[in-house]
């Protein structure tokens, strides 16, 4: 690693709405996007919507207890068809406009007058359909026709951390319950997000709770992208909570190795996962503007923990500050991507290089729609 420093990408890729509308358009609506955690929609007709890239997408339980996902727009007029973030229908979905009536597995099954109209195929007038895929608990979806390999894209971020797939499997993410959701509302480009996440050299200046805990953090070269190895906790630290005291018992399938260990995995394009022995901490990004995202961090707990009505608190505490830290620095650094003094962009030092393949990544993804 040298001493040398290179460029960030220039201010205008986190304010120009025409680089956010082709980030929507060749990443967000191209790739595998973690929408929903399937247990959020336990019943049939339970479903809830979600903004993915350009499109508004409707996740729902059917009756088969299968989930699926569709465009949230009627096929007649366009009119949207849920306008609620989540709900329950009875038994299908209902256009508020001319109440054309689709089955929970999208099939146009009722409207007004169908009967004489012998040219509306059901199935070809049903919602139109988008790809769905569950994993980890939670519904991923993607709005390409054809989508990028799950294995590669989704599963292969796994690996380039953790070494292997297998590796994840100690913490049975999927069977783990919701303990706290909180959803942070970013005023600030998903970029510094992501960037903020790929870096520790901030760990030291606006994380004491967090280096207390994970004392190698304060050397900046950990984080996101460092901590394949498993970053150890601080000698005198019984567990991952906001004053380092005892957390819950280890997740009962994981290995010992993993025990008083956290890693961190990026999935791109907009999920975050830390592991910790006794929790998992699932972050999703919903970008809804060039300066605004959603964040959206579920703490999962083991079902017992959950279920006995164990106190939470202390260990979301931990990490609920840190979000706070991080979503604080990236709102600040917002407002100055408009300055001049950052049309060129910043810099990286040495411990934050690897954004810069982040960069390149992002730039090669719009190809020449900049
Ligand atoms: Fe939905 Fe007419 S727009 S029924
Ligand atoms: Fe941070």
């Amino acid at each position: 690693m040298t001493g040398s420093l290179i460029s960030t990408l220039p201010g205008r890729y986190y304010t120009d709405p025409a680089i956010f509308a082709a980030e929507q358009e060749r990443i967000f609506e191209e790739m595998w996007f973690c929408a929903v955690r399937g247990a959020d929609l336990p019943n049939p007709g339970d479903f809830r919507t979600v903004q993915v890239g350009r499109e508004s997408v409707l996740v729902a339980r059917s009756r088969d207890g299968s989930l699926n996902a569709f465009l949230n727009v009627c096929r007649h007029r366009g009119a949207r068809l849920c306008v609620e973030e989540a709900g329950t229908v009875k038994r299908a979905f209902q256009c508020p406009y001319h109440a054309w009536t689709y089955a929970l597995d999208g099939k146009l099954i009722a409207a007004p007058n169908l009967t004489s109209m012998p040219d509306v195929d059901r199935v070809e007038y049903g919602l139109s359909r988008v790809h769905l895929r569950e994993w980890l608990g939670y519904a991923w979806v993607c709005l390409a026709d054809t989508p990028p390999s799950f294995e590669t894209d989704v599963f292969g971020a796994v690996v380039e951390r953790l070494g292997s797939l297998d590796a994840l499997d100690g913490y049975d993410v999927g069977e783990l319950t919701v303990g706290r959701r909180i959803a942070y509302d970013v005023k600030a480009n998903w970029k510094l997000i992501v960037e903020n996440f790929m870096e520790c050299y901030h760990c030291a200046t606006i994380h004491p709770e967090l280096t207390e805990v994970l004392p190698e953090f304060a050397d900046g070269y950990a984080a996101q992208y460092y901590v394949g190895h498993g970053a150890e906790f601080g000698s005198g630290i019984k567990g991952f909570t906001v004053d380092g005291g005892e957390g819950f018992e280890k997740l009962a399938a994981l290995e010992d190795e993993r025990d008083r260990k956290y890693y961190a995995i990026t999935v791109r394009p907009q999920v975050f996962v830390n592991l910790v022995p006794d929790h998992v901490i699932f972050h999703r990004m919903f970008p809804l503007a060039p300066d605004r995202t959603l964040v959206e961090c579920d703490w999962l707990y083991a079902k017992d923990v959950v279920a006995s009505g164990r106190d939470v608190s202390r260990s979301v505490e931990l990490f609920h500050r840190v979000n706070e830290q991080d979503f604080d620095a990236c709102e600040r650094c917002q407002p100055a991507m408009a300055s001049r003094a950052y049309a060129r962009g910043g810099v990286l030092v040495p411990s934050e290089h690897h954004i810069g393949g982040f960069h390149s990544w992002v730039v090669d993804r719009l190809g020449s729609a900049d």
